[in-house]
């Protein structure tokens, strides 16, 4: 088996090889990436960590024959992003890389650069899955899907709060099974099971402290929502906590310039723990559990972005949703879940919907359908915000989108 990682010049790419280390029956790992200066650091790391590892900045030699296509890019790096989290504190909004007006600049950025990835994927690797990690993953997968690739999208924030619930209960995470419910980076844990006792209310206290929301919103609900949840059940102050602090991204910055300091060390033979300080956690046993799942039918459970199919009523059958599902070789099946209530499906809905106009923007172009993406997200919502967060939205990628 041969995996190709485009984006592979990514300081999270260790934490994935990390995971690689597990794969019996793998034959190669190719990484890809457009900088010659971050593979020729981050390639060599890898290879001491893995063995079987190489590295290429031609995107189609890199990816022929493999059976597993990797995406993990991020178009301008921390740069870009570093803008997305900074433009709509002007118009009173929080700056966040996937939610919100960034998590709209990112997907403009990004939806033609993955689809065209995925489009030469087809041609030097036909049959191979795509796992998409890139952000904002709903919308990137939907594109993906869209275009007729064999495409699943992957976050690690269903498997952060399994592995955690584990550990508090003292269970291993594959006797955990979680009742994830939503779309990506605006999904609730409903329900834990552990040999099918629903153990949720008894880690609500610990969780609540781990999505940085009052307890009580989560007894109220009687589910854990993700941390993005937050920018919405408290963005104001969110809002006020952004505007006196440097945004994540400059954060970031520096820890990837420490990474890649580190990686240069021929004596550094594990991840360092600073990798820890990123968001990524568990995402190569993520990806590991749900490649082995596609590859061998083992018919384990993983949360995958999807296409909805019915599964959430109130949403179309096109959209992509994030749920727990059984995953074989034809690939994700949504798991059976009880109907979602107003208190979610509202929300959903509303998200859903800016995602399908967000789609149509990045396919497209044009300013009108980034205002309407903006006009239909819950968090923008009113004309004059949506205007001017529009110009600032296309001043500052310009560079990035050729009709704007
Ligand atoms: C979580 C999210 C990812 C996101 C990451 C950001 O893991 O699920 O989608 O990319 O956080 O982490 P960072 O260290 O870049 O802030
Ligand atoms: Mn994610």
């Amino acid at each position: 088996m041969k995996i190709a990682v485009v984006g592979g010049g990514s300081t999270y790419t260790p934490e994935l090889i990390d995971g690689f280390t597990r794969f019996t029956d793998l034959s190669e790992v190719v990484l890809i990436d457009p900088s010659a200066e971050r593979l020729n650091i981050v390639g060599p790391f890898a290879k001491r960590l893995l063995g079987k590892v190489s590295w290429t900045d031609d995107l189609d030699a890199g990816l022929d024959g493999a059976s597993i296509v990797i995406i993990q890019l991020r178009v301008g790096g921390q740069q870009a992003r570093i803008s997305d989290e900074t433009f709509p504190l002007e118009c009173g909004c929080i700056g966040q890389e996937t939610t919100g007006a960034g998590g709209l600049a990112k997907a403009l950025r990004t939806v033609p650069v993955v689809l065209d990835v995925a489009a030469r994927a087809a041609q030097r690797a036909p049959g191979a899955w795509i796992i998409n990690f890139t952000n904002p993953v709903g919308i990137v997968t939907r594109a993906l899907l869209d275009a007729g690739h064999r495409a699943a999208g992957l976050c690690n924030v269903a498997i952060g709060f399994q592995r955690r619930f584990a550990g508090l209960l003292g269970v291993s995470p594959e006797e955990v099974t979680l009742d994830h419910v939503g779309l990506n980076h605006l999904t609730w844990e409903r329900a834990a099971y552990v040999h099918g006792v629903d153990r949720l209310p008894e880690l609500l206290a610990d969780a609540a402290q781990q999505v940085q929301l009052p307890v009580e919103v989560l007894q109220r609900l009687g589910s854990v929502p993700s941390y993005y949840l937050r920018y919405f059940y408290q963005h104001d102050s969110v809002l006020a906590e952004q505007r006196k602090q440097g945004t994540r991204g400059e954060a970031v910055a520096q820890i990837e310039a420490e990474l890649l300091r580190l990686y240069q060390d021929p004596a550094l033979t594990s991840k360092p723990e600073l990798l820890s300080r990123r968001g990524g956690a568990f995402y190569s046993e993520a990806a590991v559990g749900l490649i082995s799942s596609l590859l061998n039918g083992d018919n384990a459970i993983h949360a995958v972005n999807l296409r909805n199919q019915g599964h959430l009523p109130f949403l179309a059958d096109e959209a992509v949703i994030e749920v727990s599902c059984r995953v074989d070789r034809a690939g994700a099946t949504a798991l059976p879940t009880p109907p979602v209530l107003a208190p979610y499906s509202g929300l959903i809905a509303a998200v859903s919907a800016y995602e399908e106009l967000a789609l149509q923007a990045s396919l497209h172009g044009g300013r009108d359908r980034v205002y309407l993406a903006l006009l239909a997200h819950p968090l923008v919502g009113q004309h004059d915000i949506a205007e001017r967060l529009t110009d600032r939205l296309l001043a500052a990628n310009e560079a990035y989108l050729p009709w704007a």
